[in-house]
């Protein structure tokens, strides 16, 4: 496996107003779909997808070349390339870095994605806070269509395809892919049971793909190289290239950093990101946005069995174990969107967890009651917690009110929230206990400050 000599995905990004039309192309930008378009066969691109390896960016982690196999359209149906430009989810800032430096890039992703699946329309649907992002993929699509890559013949081929942007609300729950048709279709923005998955009913009722901003902007880059080259710049296999890792809190350089699949945590933390903050220790880093299990340091990889998947790993700590899909689930959490949260030794996790459980009350859409109810209960018994108005029994509660809520809901919402619940609970026990006699006392200051400045604004 060879690890890549050059930026790909960002290599834009340094670029004096990289965002226009003359200035990408000048650095490449076009040439891949030009030839896609003009000289080669849909079918051709889906399988240097397929082989590309490439897991979807969005969170969950599933093949995007054996998504797009499944459409099968049926005489009179359309099919729709849907992308996904939500990312709402908290420590979660790499679509965006596409969207406001380089949205040509995925606009290309777009049309050779659209012809290759035979979509003739793809709606970019973007978080509403995000009206930079907007703006900006709005004056490269006009762009584009006044250069002819888009339109009715784009490159000059028989093959119209369209770009719209699509702005959302401003709700997470929107993220998840059947909300997100719902909202696009002017509903309200609950999630589908599935099946049908959108590949067969998705947007409008016609066959759609679903694809994170990372996922379609990687494209152009595996058609240029081809899918097997492309797959071999990561060090895990199954789990193709490079992607766009984040990084946030208390490190000395967060930001966003392009690397191969498969580099550990601690290569994250420490080579990328520069180290702990103030050279203090790391406590506990959240790998993938918030809804992912808490990776913790002192934890060794369990994996005596040379059959395991991470037999390699056995006996190093959680943090070496590489960034990938599979290693990841195989280790109890999951690498979600790749943006990880770092926290040092000042943070007490008690806190840090009813942080997180208020953003899952709050943006709980409330269509299931595990969900709702469930929601709503973590933030009660983390404030009492927090408080010291707790009990002993408060944290089995918790881990309850978690187990209760996975699995019994019709999206990933609720076991994203009680995972990093059920993670936090577990591997930061002590903690908890003792919240449940004392409390946190410097929650407990920060929530006042907090409360007292609004009812003071009031
Ligand atoms: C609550 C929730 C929020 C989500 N938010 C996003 C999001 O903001 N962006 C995204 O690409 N995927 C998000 N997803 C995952 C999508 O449902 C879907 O798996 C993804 O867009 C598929 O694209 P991919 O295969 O390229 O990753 C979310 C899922 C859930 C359950």
């Amino acid at each position: 496996m060879s690890e890549p000599s050059r930026p790909l995905l960002t290599s834009r990004y340094g670029i004096s107003e990289s965002w226009k039309l003359a200035n990408a192309e000048q650095a490449g930008a076009y040439q891949v779909a030009r030839k896609a378009l003009t000289t080669r066969q849909p079918a051709e691109l889906k399988e240097e997808v397929k082989k590309a390896n490439i897991r979807g960016r969005g969170g969950a982690g599933f093949p995007a070349g054996v998504k797009w196999g499944f459409l099968n359209p049926q005489e009179g149906e359309r099919v729709y390339l849907v992308i996904n430009a939500d990312e709402s989810e908290p420590g979660t800032f790499k679509d965006r870095s596409i969207m406001d430096l380089d949205p040509h890039r995925l606009i290309e992703g777009a049309i050779i994605s659209c012809y290759a699946i035979g979509a003739p329309i793809a709606y970019i649907y973007v978080r509403g806070e995000l009206a930079f992002s907007i703006n900006r993929l709005e004056e490269a699509i006009a762009e584009a269509r006044n250069a002819g890559y888009l339109g009715e013949r784009p490159f000059g081929i028989d093959h119209p395809i369209e770009v719209y942007v699509h702005s959302g609300a401003g709700a997470y729950i929107c993220g998840e892919e059947t909300a997100l048709l719902n909202s696009l279709e002017g509903r309200r923005g609950e999630p589908r049971l599935k099946p049908p998955f959108p590949a067969v009913k998705g947007v409008f009722g016609m066959p759609t793909i679903v694809n994170n901003v990372e996922t379609i902007a990687a494209v152009p880059d595996i058609v240029e190289m081809g899918g097997d080259a492309w797959a071999s710049l990561s060090r895990l296999p199954g789990d193709g290239g490079v992607r766009i890792y984040g990084i946030s809190g208390h490190v000395k350089n967060p930001g966003l950093f392009e690397a191969p699949v498969g580099i550990t945590m601690r290569e994250l933390v420490y080579d990328y990101a520069g180290g702990m903050l103030g050279d203090r220790p790391l406590k506990a880093a959240i790998p993938g946005g918030s809804s992912t299990p808490v990776l913790d340091p002192r934890r060794k990889v369990d994996a005596p069995n040379a059959d395991h998947p991470l037999h390699k790993w056995h006996g190093m700590s959680e943090i070496d174990v590489p960034m990938g899909v599979d290693t990841y689930r195989a280790l109890g959490t999951m690498l979600g969107t790749c943006c990880a949260i770092v926290m040092d030794d000042t943070v007490n996790m008690v806190e840090a967890c009813r942080n997180l459980m208020r953003f899952y009350k709050h943006e709980s859409c409330g269509q299931c009651t595990p969900c709702r109810e469930g929601t709503g209960w973590l933030v009660d018994v983390l404030d009492n917690l927090v408080r010291g108005r707790g009990k002993p029994e408060d944290v089995d509660l918790l881990v309850n009110i978690g187990n209760n809520m996975m699995g019994n809901t019709i999206c990933a919402f609720a076991d994203g929230t009680a995972m990093p619940l059920l993670g936090l609970v577990q591997k930061f026990e002590e903690e908890f206990i003792e919240a449940a006699k004392k409390g946190v006392p410097d929650g407990v200051r920060h929530d006042d400050s907090v409360r007292s400045m609004i009812e003071g604004a009031a």
